[in-house]
């Protein structure tokens, strides 16, 4: 089995190494072609990834190389972990939105729409590649905004699969509060990417009894502090949010918090720089424990999970992805993308039907995806009118002024990535 990693230079790739190696028996992978412009960065990485193989008895290749074209040929799976811009145009992102009283995030609010801007393009191009290079492959999409850069591939017909690992995440804390196995927790997880809630914590499958009402009575405190949510708030909704909802429910004040803060994508950069001097080291042959700093955790568990699913291996039956919508929530468009739990196999992936939401969720939602539908139209076609509608739909933008100071801003910000700007 061949697995190519697009942003194969990424500081995250020893996470994923590492599942490679651990869950070998789950997803055999005899080559693993990490794909990069940044050769400066995929030496480093790659140089750990093999001592990550070697370790732990993992006789599989990895190759590097920059050049896509070979780097996806004849690949089974390719994933996409790019970033357009690295973390200087992630700084911006975060950054620039403030001035208008709006979240500055790489991937929520105004930044989030700068991100989809720049991001779509690029990923569409290397997907037609990586489809003329080997057309079976399946394309898991870890590349944010995963909600919108999965809409716009899977609307070019690709077979694309988006993956985040807020769910397995929260799976993983779940099972811990509540000292069962990982696998014994499954999720009624709804919403579009970065904007989900968990309906129910199920012990054993999708037809276990629901605890999530004992889980919030017993460890409701700790649940809220490590979301940073009021546990009050929990306890009105009786749904668990993901963190991304902070940025929603506590809008203003996170802006507060983040103005007199340095941005993530600074301390991000600060951490890759020391990652990257310490994954130089020929001694390290495991991930070391300052990459848990970075948000990726579980990432590699899930993708393992997903690969193999796709690729008719072990993978778990059921998995939370990011796929079409049609019809799974009645209030959405058929096209529109969402991030709930799935079949997933060699066909890809089936959402399972999910229990009514209430206005409280699905109001939101709506409003989300039709900020999204705008956001992948900017994307596409370009132009300042697009920005604007997009941000006008967005419900943490909506304002007419801010809309247009913001548009100003973003296509300021990110001329050099626009091909219409
Ligand atoms: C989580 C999210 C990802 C996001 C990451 C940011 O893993 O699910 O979509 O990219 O956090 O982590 P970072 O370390 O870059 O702030
Ligand atoms: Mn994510």
């Amino acid at each position: 089995m061949k697995l190519t990693v697009v942003g194969g230079g990424s500081t995250y790739t020893p996470e994923l190494v590492d599942g490679f190696a651990r869950l070998r028996d789950v997803l055999p992978l005899e080559e693993l072609v990490l794909v990069d412009p940044a050769t400066d960065r995929l030496e480093p990485v790659a140089g750990l990834a093999r001592r990550i193989f070697a370790r732990q008895g993992h006789d599989g290749r990895i190759v590097t190389t920059s050049d896509l074209d070979r780097a996806a040929d004849g690949a089974d799976a390719v994933l996409l972990q790019l970033r357009v811009g690295g973390q200087a145009a992630r700084e911006q992102d975060e950054t620039w939105p403030l001035e208008c009283g709006c979240v500055g995030q790489e991937t929520t609010g105004a930044g989030g729409l700068a991100k989809a801007l720049r991001t779509v393009p690029v990923v569409l191009d290397v997907a037609d590649r990586v489809r003329r290079a080997s057309p079976h492959a399946w394309i898991i999409d870890f590349t944010n905004p995963v909600g919108i850069v999965t809409r716009a591939l899977l609307r070019a017909g690709h077979k694309a699969v988006g993956l985040c690992n807020v769910a397995i995440g929260l799976q993983r804390k779940f099972a811990a509060l509540l000292g069962v196995a990982p696998a014994e927790v499954h999720l009624d997880h709804v919403g579009l990417n970065h904007l989900t809630w968990e309906t129910a914590v199920r012990l054993g499958g999708p037809e276990g009894k629901d605890v999530l009402p004992d889980l919030l009575a017993g460890h409701g405190d700790t649940i809220a502090e490590d979301l940073r949510l009021p546990r009050p708030l929990l306890d009105r909704l009786g749904v668990i949010p993901s963190y991304y909802l902070r940025y929603y429910y506590l809008h203003d004040k996170v802006v507060e918090e983040m103005r007199t803060r340095p941005s993530r994508a600074a301390e991000v950069a600060a951490l890759e720089r020391e990652l990257l001097t310490l994954y130089a080291d020929p001694a390290l042959d495991e991930k070391p424990a300052l990459l848990a700093r970075r948000g990726g955790a579980h990432y590699s568990e899930a993708a393992v999970d997903l690969a193999a699913a796709l690729l008719g291996g072990e993978g778990s039956a059921y998995q939370v992805v990011n796929t079409f919508n049609r019809g799974t929530l009645p209030f959405l468009p058929d096209d529109a993308v969402i991030e709930v739990q799935a079949a997933v196999g060699p066909r890809g992936a089936t959402p399972l039907p999910v229990p009514s939401v209430g206005p409280l969720l699905a109001g939101l939602m709506a409003n989300v995806a039709a900020y999204e539908d705008l956001a992948l139209d900017a994307a596409l076609h370009g132009g300042r009118d697009r920005v604007l509608r997009a941000l006008l739909a967005h419900p943490l933008v909506g304002q007419y002024e801010y809309a247009e100071a913001l548009t100003d801003r973003l296509i300021a910000h990110n001329r050099e990535h626009l091909a219409w700007a």
